[in-house]
């Protein structure tokens, strides 16, 4: 799973269509969408259209907890929406508030085991329903995709995932982050590079999935722009600090 992906909540009509395109050309290879964003087929069309080829693009939508007993009904949809064959990730988008978090969980396993998804994972859920889907099913989550930023972390959060063997991805990176922030000025001024992308960078060098959204062409390429300077162990553990 590539560690640096897209988002595309937010993102409708062309706007979408075009954010995907310029964020494939980018060099992003991880396109995140979800039932819930209306713009699944956005996604598909740009994703149809790239010179990227399919097996190069990890793709990531997700069931809302709503659909529960209409899950094959939503994977067909998105599927077809998304035109492709097979999603990469399918996500439970948040913990059912009806109904129960281990039946929902045993019904992704069957479809997985079935190859409409190459994976399957959660979003929003607590280690504490983690460990629960674990108990009744032993199958971890592949993934949980859960509000992350400078500002939320949290050491024990990383290493209970890492001990899960749970892939932490973390979303909305920018709106839990204040970019003004001095400490992320003062480490961008050392780089010559923006506080975005310091964020983005941040997350990649912990090993934490990261899904920036813009629907801006310019912001789109400099956020993704990442892997021409790093963090030392000092920057780092200033960011870090953001989250006390
Ligand atoms: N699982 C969940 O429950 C859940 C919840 C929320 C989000 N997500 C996923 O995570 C993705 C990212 O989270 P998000 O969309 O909430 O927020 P985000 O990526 O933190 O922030 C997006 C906002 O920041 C702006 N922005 C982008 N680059 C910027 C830059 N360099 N400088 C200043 N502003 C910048 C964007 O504006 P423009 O677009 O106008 O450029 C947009 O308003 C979503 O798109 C979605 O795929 C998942």
């Amino acid at each position: 799973m590539p560690l640096l992906g897209f988002g595309t909540w937010q993102a409708h009509g062309e706007s979408a269509h075009r954010a995907v395109s310029v964020a494939l050309d980018a060099g992003y290879r991880l396109i995140d969408t979800a039932t819930a964003y209306g713009n699944e087929d956005l996604v598909g069309r740009a994703i149809a259209e790239s010179a990227v080829p399919r097996e190069e693009i990890f793709i990531t939508t997700k069931l809302p907890p709503e659909r529960a007993g209409r899950e094959q009904r939503t994977i067909d949809e998105s599927l077809r929406m998304l035109g492709v064959d097979q999603l990469d990730l399918w996500l439970i988008h948040w913990p059912p508030s009806r109904g129960s978090l281990v039946d929902l969980w045993r019904r992704l396993i069957e479809i997985r085991d079935a190859g409409q998804t190459r994976t399957i994972g959660v979003s929003n859920y607590s280690l504490a329903q983690i460990d629960s889907l674990i108990a009744e099913t032993g199958e971890a989550p592949a993934v949980n995709q859960i509000k992350w930023g400078p500002r939320l972390f949290n050491a024990a959060e990383v290493k209970g995932h890492h001990e899960r063997g749970v892939v932490l991805e973390g979303y909305s990176p920018f709106k839990t982050t204040r970019l003004g922030d001095p400490v992320l000025t003062r480490v961008a001024q050392a780089h010559g590079v923006s506080p975005a992308q310091v964020v983005v960078r941040w997350h990649i060098q912990h090993g934490i999935v990261v899904i920036p959204k813009s629907v801006t062409p310019a912001r789109i390429h400099t956020n993704g722009d990442v892997f021409g300077f790093k963090l030392s162990a000092e920057e780092m553990a200033a960011i870090d600090g953001l989250g006390h």
